[in-house]
């Protein structure tokens, strides 16, 4: 499949797919979030694939979050839509795949990065990944699952550190947290993570699915998914949302005023 914002490859029943804007630390703008959503669409449909990875193209960064440009314009419905249509096209679909998708960490996990990772059913990180949820310093807040996903993965104590101080933690923090299930040498992460799913491909596909879909019925987060869309969308009606969005465009710190 050829793609503007993605690479697709298929090895040994894998999907291999790559967010490639490294220049951009291969932020999610809304033909990655498009090209995603019609990527998990081909895992489902494709009977030669019986998994996928996610990963990110350079040495630098999986996903550094959503396109920080793209927010600038956004008004409180256009943000709602946003997060609406991403959890579902994309992170809802990652989550609710019957065979196994696995997040391959290599770099910078943060905003829609970690969300993305979290979507997945279980991360292996580089040892020089990083992890976060620094939309607070934007005027923001996750929009694509991140609140609920991180208070499961980690805790609630953990997670709403996480989420309030915007702060990043090393691969090593993320997997004793349990949000990582290994950490790895970033040369031998994506062989890593093919040899486990080809262990999983010996497995009977049905019971993986049924798996799958039972891990994800324990998840009783469905009210808890809408709560944070609307708090999401309403985040763009603030002054505060325009000043973080633009000082980090114009890369200074932003003054928030509460408004
Ligand atoms: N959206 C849009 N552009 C982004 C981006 C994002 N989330 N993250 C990085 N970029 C862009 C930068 O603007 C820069 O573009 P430029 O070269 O045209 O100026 C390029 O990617 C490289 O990033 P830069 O900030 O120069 O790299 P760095 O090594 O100094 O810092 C980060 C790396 C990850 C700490 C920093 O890019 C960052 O804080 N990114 C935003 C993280 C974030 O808030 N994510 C949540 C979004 S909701």
């Amino acid at each position: 499949m050829q793609f503007e914002t993605l690479l697709f490859a298929i090895e040994n029943g894998t999907a291999i797919i790559t967010i490639n804007r490294p220049d951009k630390l291969n932020a999610l703008n809304a033909t990655v979030i498009s090209e995603l959503s019609t990527a998990i669409d081909a895992v489902y449909q494709n009977t030669a694939i019986q998994s996928a990875i996610i990963t990110g193209s350079g040495a630098k960064s999986f996903v550094a979050g959503a396109d920080i440009s793209e927010f600038i314009q956004l008004n409180a419905p256009e943000g709602e839509a946003l997060a609406r249509k991403g959890q579902t096209a994309v992170f809802d679909k990652i989550a609710a795949c019957s065979k196994p998708i696995v997040a391959a960490v290599n770099g910078f996990a943060l905003g829609g990065g970690c969300e993305l990772a979290m979507a997945c059913h279980f991360i292996i990180a580089a040892s020089t990944a990083k992890f976060g949820q620094p939309e607070v310093n934007l005027g923001l807040i996750p929009g694509y699952g991140g609140t609920q996903r991180l208070v499961q993965a980690i805790g609630k104590g953990r997670a709403m550190q996480l989420l309030m101080t915007g702060e990043m933690i090393s691969a090593e923090q993320a997997a004793a947290w349990g949000l990582a299930n290994k950490v790895v040498a970033p040369e031998t992460l994506l062989d890593e993570v093919k040899q486990m799913l080809q262990i999983i491909h010996t497995k009977a596909p049905l019971a993986i699915a049924k798996v799958i879909a039972c891990a994800n019925a324990f998840d009783h987060t469905a009210k808890g998914f809408e709560t944070e869309i609307t708090a999401f969308g309403a985040c763009f009606a603030t002054a505060d949302k325009v000043e973080g969005t633009t000082a980090f465009l114009e890369k200074r710190k932003p003054v928030f005023t509460g408004k």
